[in-house]
């Protein structure tokens, strides 16, 4: 006799997910009337079971023997000697007198806020705490928690530590995924810790989530893009994922904005353990450094020092000061600066002060190989004072356990990008109040400590509360391919295959579409914590329309899917798919994953010269100077070197840096594989390397367009001026559609090359306004290229501008004019129309 058993919405999505899976063969067919799904309790049963099996993904047995098998471990590690050393660091964290609240409001609350200063133990112990709890509990096995990180090094580092903690080597019931390099562990009973990237791409599969039974999104304090993206996308899971729970955890104490974004969920605080720190701004230096503050220094008026500048013989001063006036071996001194250049500046000054010879120097950025980083983290030999330089990763990301001053600069390189203008701003700037305190609280980790910050209190109470959220600042289209990738499979196809239209199950999921709004990208955006400005969404959108990623009504063409397989942005995707199509996808492999770091030339503020000599060597022979290609030669030319295992000291000659370098081979084989299983075309190589280059060159076309630019004569002031006499040359000079621009100083297209009566065009990777508006990235190009690569170029071939019956005049985009010939134009245009 069939009963009626009353199931919440997301239960019965659930079975039915489970009966596709499980192929479960029901003794009595369950039915779904108009109204309600009418299922026999012995049948329901069943169901119920499966459904639990299939959010674990092991058979039942399987699972009763693991989980015991976890409980020994887990009885071992609270009771053996072995453990003690871990035992007494993890029992003095501050998070361990909030344990139990921690892991009682996580198992009874979808969603949780949990913050507390950093260090106090939310990354290395909240994901042991949960684990723990069920593996105590004799059901271990049915917790796999996922923690994203926003860096790679820190995701490897905190999975060490855990490792340590819990006596085990890496990739047993602790790992860690981050691209191009994983230690995963095993499925059941484990953490994962993965960069944000890594958990979105696994978004993209339909079955992304199976056997997680935690996603924990760490830092969202930094509000990270792509953490910012994971939010909208989470909060829409938890719909669809009746069984997960989600922690989201921030270094800031007020949460009220995430906690809020999920419908007021509950909050956590570990009340932290920091002792005082001792606050001074700059106007107080003079009269406590006495003698040691630097004349210059005083001279400036202090009030207005220049937002773009750093004193770098202040920060100096200020630190060869700290280490001689404090007391030697109590503790170090952590100095904060907006990039590795300054780094490597201050380093340099430093270095020359008598101060130094008792200083240990570490720098800390991310440009580092995880080896090089570890460099600040250890502890000098006795009586050496150790000194960290480092960029913002030290503010919440990673931990120096002995620091104890710290001298703020209290600036940041901050990047905004215009959607009207195309272009990236990049500037020092003053960082935020909330990183300020920040940067203080880490002096205070072992002991009271001492914060010296390098800007006056007015400044500091003009400073922004929080810095702005990167959506606001980056473009977009990466993000918005992505979007379209995990909706996809995610919902919309789900949605789709099992909708029988008028049931009740149709309506739900129907609602589920609507509310997920998945399938429009400006729509999904406006979920976001902060949502983006609709200029910008609205240009990647167009973007991603010209490159044919998406059609007219947003949805992935068979190349976006491709392109967003590809995990770069979607203009060197294309460029890798033409580069296939063509025969050259070797070179473009080396910059699209080039194009995935930083700029692989580490350029030392002294050796300046030097470098770009280095630099211009790599630069093939060719009337188009290209720094695409200057990539590619000096990659493979690396290359060899590496296989003779002279990779390090080439990188050195050549001022290259050796991590970044290994980071190309490895997303190059990526690409690659990528490529080759997509099963885009054959790969098929023309051999001939030159001609290979040149369409290589070419190819940048179809992912860069329309960052052109061309050469024009233009007329400079020369020398002295005056109201009467005015000497003026002519320069080559470039221009973009509407005004004048510079080449980058470091690039290998130099305008004293060329020549002055001929045109040129070039197409550049970005244009960056800092003193002055900058193409970086440029490379000169035949202009047939353009037109035919560039994107829906509006041509004119008016007959009447022909000079004669030979020629024509092509007209692109209004502002790019070539004379070709007539046969070969109108051949040009037909071939158009194939791509
Ligand atoms: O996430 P949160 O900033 O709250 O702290 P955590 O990363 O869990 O770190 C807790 C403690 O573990 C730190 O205070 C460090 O002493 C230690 N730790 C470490 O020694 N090495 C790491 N890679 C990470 C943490
Ligand atoms: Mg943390």
């Amino acid at each position: 006799q069939p009963a009626i058993v009353g199931l919440r919405d997301e239960e019965l999505l659930m079975m039915e997910d489970c009966l596709q899976r499980l192929h479960l063969e029901l003794q009595h067919s369950a039915v779904t009337h108009d109204s309600e799904m009418i299922v026999d309790e012995e049948s329901f049963a069943v169901l119920y079971q499966g459904a639990v099996e299939a959010t674990i993904s092991v058979s039942r047995e399987q699972a009763a023997t693991e989980n015991a098998m976890l409980r020994l471990e887990a009885r071992k590690r609270m009771f053996s000697a072995e453990y003690g050393e871990q035992r007494r660091a993890r029992l003095s964290l501050p998070s361990w007198t909030q344990r139990q609240k921690i892991i009682d409001t996580i198992a009874s609350n979808r969603v949780v806020v949990l913050t507390g200063e950093t260090g106090c133990g939310k990354t290395t112990q909240v994901p042991q705490y949960l684990l723990e709890e069920a593996e105590a509990l004799g059901f271990g096995a049915e917790v796999h928690i996922i923690v994203t990180q926003p860096r790679r090094i820190a995701a490897i580092s905190v999975a060490e530590r855990v490792a340590w903690e819990r006596g085990e080597p890496l990739g047993k019931s602790v790992g860690y995924v981050i691209r191009l390099e994983d230690m995963p562990p095993r499925r059941h009973g484990s953490i994962l810790y993965c960069t944000t990237g890594i958990l979105l791409r696994r978004l993209q599969k339909a079955d992304g989530l199976a056997g997680v039974s935690h996603v924990i999104v760490d830092e969202v304090h930094e509000r990270e893009l792509d953490t910012d993206f994971l939010l909208v996308v989470v909060r829409e899971l938890l719909n669809v994922h009746p069984y997960l729970h989600v922690v989201i955890m921030s270094a800031t104490l007020d949460a009220s904005i995430f906690t809020r974004y999920f419908g007021g969920c509950p909050h956590v605080n570990i009340p932290g353990m920091i002792h005082p720190v001792q606050v001074y701004y700059l106007e107080d230096l003079p009269q406590l450094m006495g003698q040691f503050f630097p004349p210059a220094t005083r001279q400036r008026k202090l009030g207005c020092s220049d937002e773009e500048d750093i004193d770098f013989e202040l920060a100096a001063a200020v630190i060869s000061w700290i280490a001689q006036y404090f007391a030697k071996g109590a503790g170090a001194i952590l100095c904060f600066l907006p990039g590795w250049d300054m780094i490597a500046m201050l380093r340099d000054r430093l270095s020359k002060t008598p101060a130094s010879k008792g200083m240990a120097i570490m720098a800390l950025h991310s440009q580092l190989s995880a080896g090089e980083q570890r460099g600040a983290f250890t502890h000098p030999p006795g009586g050496m004072r150790k000194v960290v330089l480092a960029t913002n990763i030290a503010e919440t990301s990673v931990t120096i356990d002995d620091v104890v001053y710290v001298v703020d600069c209290g600036k940041i390189k901050h990047r905004q990008f215009d959607p009207s203008r195309n272009m990236t701003t990049m500037r020092v700037q003053w960082t935020s109040q909330a990183s300020a305190r920040q940067r203080q609280g880490r002096a205070g980790r072992v002991q009271a400590g001492f914060c010296f910050r390098l800007y006056t209190r007015d400044v500091h109470a003009r400073m922004l509360e929080h810095q702005i959220p990167e959506m606001q600042r980056v473009p977009l289209e990466e993000l918005c391919l992505q979007i379209k990738a995990i909706a996809a499979p995610n919902v919309s196809s789900q949605v789709a295959e099992a909708a029988s239209p008028g049931s009740n199950m149709s309506q739900l999921k129907g609602t589920m579409a609507v509310n997920t709004g998945m399938n429009d990208i400006a729509m999904f955006l406006s979920k976001a914590l902060q949502p983006p400005k609709g200029t910008s969404v609205f240009a990647a959108v167009k973007v991603l329309r010209q490159l044919g990623a998406i059609d007219q009504y947003e949805n992935l063409t068979p190349l976006g899917r491709t392109l967003a397989k590809l995990a770069v942005h979607p203009r060197f995707g294309k460029m890798l798919i033409y580069g296939t199509l063509l025969g050259c996808l070797d070179p473009l492999l080396t910059i699209a994953a080039a194009a995935c770091f930083k700029d692989p030339f580490v350029v030392p503020i002294s050796k300046r010269d030097e470098a770009d000599k280095m630099r211009e060597n790599f630069a093939i022979n060719s009337a188009y100077a290209s720094d695409h290609l200057v990539l590619v030669s000096a990659f493979e030319q690396w290359k060899k070197a590496n296989l003779a295992g002279q990779g390090h000291s080439f990188c050195e000659r050549h001022f290259l840096a050796p991590m970044t370098m290994k980071l190309i081979a490895g997303m190059r084989y990526q690409f690659e594989k990528t490529i080759t299983e997509a099963r885009v075309f054959d790969t098929w190589v023309t051999s001939d390397l030159e001609a290979r280059t040149h369409v290589a060159r070419c190819i940048l076309t179809a992912g860069l367009y329309p960052n052109i630019a061309k050469s024009e004569l233009c007329r400079e002031s020369k020398g002295m001026k005056n109201a009467t006499q005015h000497a003026y040359r002519w320069r080559l000079g470039f221009c973009v559609q509407n005004g004048r621009v510079f080449i980058h100083p470091t690039s290998v297209v130099n305008e004293k090359h060329l020549d002055p009566n001929k045109h040129y065009y070039l197409i550049y990777q970005e244009k960056v306004q800092t003193s002055q508006i900058y193409l970086r990235g440029c490379t000169l190009l035949p202009p047939l290229a353009l037109v035919l690569l560039g994107w829906n170029v509006s041509i004119s071939s008016d007959s009447g501008a022909a000079i004669s019956g030979d020629w024509m005049l092509l007209e692109v985009e209004g502002w790019l004019k070539f004379h070709i010939d007539r046969r070969a134009g109108l051949l040009l245009l037909e071939l158009r129309q194939a791509f």
